[in-house]
């Protein structure tokens, strides 16, 4: 799986499809009779990672030419017109709108079927589809699908299609019955979750607002997160539900992509520098604690020097918990793919590394003031670094490397003792509930 979490959601109800089917998971592409890639092409990168693991599955299938190879995706969407001439080897295609389809030719072995199923027609919500969930005590759930926003840069919306929200109810049943299951954190997803119920029927209509509140109603879910806002979309009652529920998380993921507005302007972003700064400081005022995270473009077509000084001034005025920092990748079929001004290369990667620096030392200094204090942390398992701590996640969403004893999916008090630019290091005090 490539991307980003709606994707990896999709891949859990290729797994729930699959093993519908009879089939199970296999470690070793060598032994598996069926390789599913589930792909991204929001930039260069992904499509890269993608050839490469494609170009194993080609030998693989050389060797074993009954192996069926499965392409399915937003790569696979867009470059639906010449993937079969390109890859001549893959079995089928499908993109993220014919999901619901995959088990049907699978079942029959990839042999027969059609060779590809794209479009954007009959995509269905995740919920209604046998799921095989990766975590016990975490959920994603899909509250949109597509998105009707037009930034420059993005590929999302061709291939995604138009912004389609789920009926709140269908929501709400879906979060009760994880609940019932033992989910205690869920997270709500959608390509902009702020817009999410604009193009309900009457009868249903509601926002995102309204939403939150419902699934926080629902009993035994703990913690409620949701990605991603947009910044253009954010309006008072989401504000005022996330200060209000006591199981919405005090963080928000809040893409500013460039801190000049002369590039935000010519990105389609529809909002200045000014008015996300002051979104972002009504947002720390009417939420105590609030982290912020965000996304970041540096070389966007046009952008000068002074431009990215003023994304670099963004993101210490804001102080940024977090950032995921990117260098732009033209994307074909996107309006900034042929904007004149390029910028060149060698430019775009001096200034993500000078951007990295100042987003890391406001991290850093973000991160210590938690140090002495006592995060309330939802164990996820083993420390990835060091076997004998634990890892887990504060309600502001800082991984926490831990001394303990508890279990993946308890909820314990950590005391903060130290500090990085990306995690904070502790030691377990009591378990607040098991
Ligand atoms: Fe892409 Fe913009 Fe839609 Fe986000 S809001 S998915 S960046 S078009
Ligand atoms: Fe996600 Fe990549 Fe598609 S970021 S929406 S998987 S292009």
């Amino acid at each position: 799986t490539f991307g980003c979490q709606m994707n990896a959601h999709d891949s859990e109800r290729i797994k729930g499809m699959l093993e519908e089917l009879g089939l199970g998971e296999s470690h070793e592409q060598e032994d598996a009779d069926i390789l599913v890639f589930n792909t991204c092409t929001i930039r260069e990168k992904p499509d890269q990672r993608f050839a490469a693991h494609l170009a194993q599955a080609r030998a693989l299938k050389e060797r074993d030419p009954d192996k069926v190879i499965a392409v399915g995706g937003c790569y696979a969407e867009a470059q639906r017109e010449r993937l079969f001439s390109v890859y001549p080897f893959v079995d089928v295609a499908f993109g993220p709108g014919s999901i619901p389809h995959l088990g049907d030719w699978l079942g029959a072995g990839g042999v027969g079927v059609p060779r590809g199923s794209f479009g954007l027609e009959e995509r269905e919500f995740a919920g209604r589809l046998p799921m095989h969930r990766e975590r016990r005590f975490q959920a994603w759930v899909q509250v949109s699908m597509g998105c009707n926003s037009k930034c420059a840069y993005c590929i999302v919306p061709s291939v995604r299609g138009r912004e389609q929200s789920r009926r709140p109810g269908d929501v709400v049943a879906e979060v009760t019955r994880l609940a019932h299951e033992g989910v205690r954190e869920i997270t709500l997803l959608g390509q902009n979750v702020n817009s999410y119920g604009r193009d309900l029927l009457p009868d249903v209509r509601t926002d995102f607002g309204e939403l939150l509140r419902a699934c926080d109603a629902v009993e035994g879910i703990e913690r409620i997160r949701f990605t991603s806002p947009h910044p253009k979309d954010f309006r008072a009652p989401v504000v005022a539900a996330m200060a209000e529920c006591p199981s919405v998380c005090e963080h928000t993921h809040l893409p500013l992509q460039s801190g000049s507005s002369r590039i935000l302007k010519a990105m389609r972003r529809t909002y200045s520098r000014e008015r996300f700064v002051r979104l972002a400081s009504e947002l720390r005022e009417a939420i105590a604690d609030l982290a912020l995270s965000t996304d970041l473009i540096v070389g966007f077509p046009g952008e000068t020097e002074d431009d990215f000084q003023e994304t670099v001034e963004a993101v210490k005025e804001v102080g940024f918990d977090s950032a995921f920092t990117f260098v732009f990748s033209p994307r074909n079929g996107t309006e900034a793919a042929t904007m004149a001004d390029q910028v060149p290369e060698d430019v775009k990667r001096d200034r993500i590394e000078r951007l990295i620096d100042v987003v890391q030392g406001v991290a850093h200094e973000r991160n210590l003031r938690r140090v002495g204090g006592v995060e309330e942390v939802l164990v996820e398992g083993p420390s990835r670094t060091d076997p004998t701590l634990l890892r887990g996640r504060t309600r502001r969403n800082t991984t926490v490397n831990f001394a303990g004893t508890a279990a993946a999916g308890d909820l314990v008090d950590v005391a903060i003792e130290g500090a990085t630019s990306t995690t904070l290091r502790g030691s377990q005090l009591a378990a607040v509930a098991a």
